[in-house]
């Protein structure tokens, strides 16, 4: 008899993050995998006949857990340089903002983006990346938005797409050409709106090189008028949109950006009522980012009770990047975003599988569940809610991309 699946693992536990149980698990689990696509899920005692008859290769788990493939939706993990010296400005009591209008923060890193190849730029990405891989990342966002001119965000772009090509991972790419206002054009926002608009967004949706457009709607970024006028245009594109919101004070940008169907808005520690209850009409997740809240030693948190109440879908992310979230661990954004944002250890789980998938509007992973792509994480942990319990150590003992073995027990 030919075997009916490529491979199958039995002798391991599922945490599906389906919703008919707790981390919709199933205990002496099997999973069997065709064409890089799940075929099959459920408890080994219900699998169709013997395993070594149904698949080529019978993988033993080892009695370890498996979740879907870790997915981080909010990164800026590309970027030139690095900033460890506003941190010691920071600690002698500067704050992000202070160092921003001085010039420092975001538009400090154009400078060293924009002086790098798009080589460095891919090999120092490369360098962070590797640890989130090795923790069972299977699919990442990367935004642009360090080189605010149209030339070096295409290099940007251009570099993310790259690491998607080099390394065992799915990226999505984000242009975040309103991320902040170039030192060229200070004291001229609005033309610097204009040129992104009129010149940026059509050039970028050309290329194809982006897969959504983001922008940082706050005090000292963007306004709301301005950014409504690049979602039009980005929209009008056929982009779909995603927002920096209410990171700082309350603009309102949520609740813009659910009008626009964004895919998501980020941050969110200024949240009110209303952008809670705009993004739940509108079904925008909420992408929670506890490491930029740890660093910047905030002491506002997003309104976590009241978008789980109103139902918004909660994601979670690392923000790697180099001014406020220095992070290269999406394990522990669980452990901050249980401890400082109060959300439960399935929840940030949901946060990073489920919840992240619908974030970059991806409907083909982030369970485990038959049609779906096989990529997938195996653990050595006792139980789920054990990732988001230790704080550091890396327990990721191997990782399926698409059907094929990236990590391996060693
Ligand atoms: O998501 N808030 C805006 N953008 C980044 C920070 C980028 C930087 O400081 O370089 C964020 O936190």
């Amino acid at each position: 008899m030919t075997a009916i699946w490529d491979s199958l693992w039995v002798d391991i536990d599922l945490a599906t993050m389906q919703t008919h149980a707790p981390y919709g698990a199933i205990h002496d689990g099997a999973l069997g995998i065709k064409d890089g696509r799940i075929a099959w899920v459920g408890p080994r005692a219900q699998l169709p006949g013997a395993p070594d008859r149904l698949a080529d290769a019978v993988i033993e788990g080892g009695g370890r857990w498996m979740t879907p493939g870790l997915i981080d939706c909010h990164t800026h993990i590309l970027f030139g340089g690095e900033r460890s010296r506003e941190f010691e400005l920071r600690l002698e009591g500067a704050s992000y903002e202070e160092i921003a209008r001085a010039g420092g923060g975001i538009v400090s890193t154009v400078a060293a983006t924009r002086a790098a190849s798009e080589a460095e730029l891919v090999a120092g990405a490369t360098r962070r990346l590797k640890p989130f891989l090795a923790e069972g990342v299977t699919t990442i966002e990367v935004k642009s938005g360090y080189g605010l001119d149209l030339e070096s965000e295409l290099k940007m772009l251009r570099a993310a797409r790259r690491l998607g090509e080099m390394l065992p991972v799915s990226v999505r790419t984000s242009f975040l050409g309103a991320h902040a206002v170039p030192q060229e054009f200070q004291g001229r926002q609005p033309e610097y709106v204009a040129l992104i608009c009129r010149e940026m967004l059509p050039a970028v949706a050309r290329s194809g090189l982006a897969d959504a457009v983001d922008g940082f709607c706050e005090g000292i970024a963007f306004t709301l008028d301005e950014t409504a006028r690049i979602f039009e245009t980005a929209t009008a594109l056929g982009l779909r949109v995603k927002l920096h919101a209410e990171q700082l004070s309350d603009l309102g940008g949520a609740a813009l950006a659910a009008r626009f169907g964004a895919l998501s808005a980020d941050h969110l520690e200024c949240l009110g009522e209303d952008g809670v209850a705009a993004m739940a009409a509108a079904g925008t997740v909420a992408v929670l980012l506890p490491g930029a809240n740890y660093f910047l030693a905030e002491t506002r948190r997003p309104p976590v009770a009241a978008l789980r109440r109103a139902g918004v879908p909660i994601a979670l992310a690392s923000n790697c990047n180099p001014g406020s979230a220095p992070v290269l661990s999406l394990l522990l954004m669980l452990s901050m975003g249980c401890t400082l944002f109060r959300l439960t250890p399935e929840e940030a789980l949901a946060g990073v599988t489920r919840q992240a998938a619908r974030a970059l509007g991806l409907a083909d992973r982030g369970l485990l569940a038959p049609g779906l792509r096989a990529d997938l994480a195996v653990w050595d942990i006792e139980g789920p809610a054990a990732l988001a319990y230790w704080i550091g150590g890396n327990p990721c003992a191997a990782v399926v991309r698409n059907g094929t073995v990236v990590k391996s027990f060693s």
